[in-house]
């Protein structure tokens, strides 16, 4: 799939979030090594603790269906649901995507539109992560 398409599914996935304390509305498309693509958006909770990014709701919903092996995600997202700026992901959705991605190989991609976005790997975002190898090497 092309990065126009997958940016156009985060984008059109945007109205869907759940925002009604912080009105900062974010979405996201996240393509699978299949092929496939899952949407994620963010919803938010009264108890405000339990809310969940757009990101793992993408990651979860996947990963609920037994997909393991991912090639990139779109994030996109803004105030009352208008993008005005890149939405870069929150610190725990960037250890979630150390859980499944290879963190040289996998795409993360912060959109305003269709031809306006930037490109980054996982290492780049998170240098010198903490993931599945680190626990069998015993350090
Ligand atoms: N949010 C995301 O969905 N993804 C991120 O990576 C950053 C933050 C959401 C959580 C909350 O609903 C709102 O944005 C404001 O923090």
């Amino acid at each position: 799939m092309d990065r126009q398409t997958l940016i156009r599914t985060a984008i059109e996935t945007l109205p869907s979030s759940y925002v009604p304390y912080s009105h900062f509305h974010v979405a996201a498309a996240l393509l699978c090594r299949d092929g496939t693509v899952y949407t994620g958006i963010n919803i938010e909770n009264a108890a405000y603790t339990p809310t969940i990014c757009a990101e793992r709701s993408a990651f979860f919903r996947a990963v609920n269906e037994g997909k393991r092996e991912f090639d990139a995600i779109v994030i996109c997202g803004g105030r009352e649901g208008v993008i005005t700026d890149y939405c870069p992901p929150c610190g725990v959705c960037r250890q979630v995507m150390r859980e499944f991605c290879d963190p040289k190989a996998f795409k993360i991609i912060l959109a305003k539109s269709e031809t306006e976005y930037k490109e980054f790997t996982l290492e780049e975002l998170l240098p010198l992560g903490f993931g599945p190898e680190d626990l069998g090497r015993g350090n």
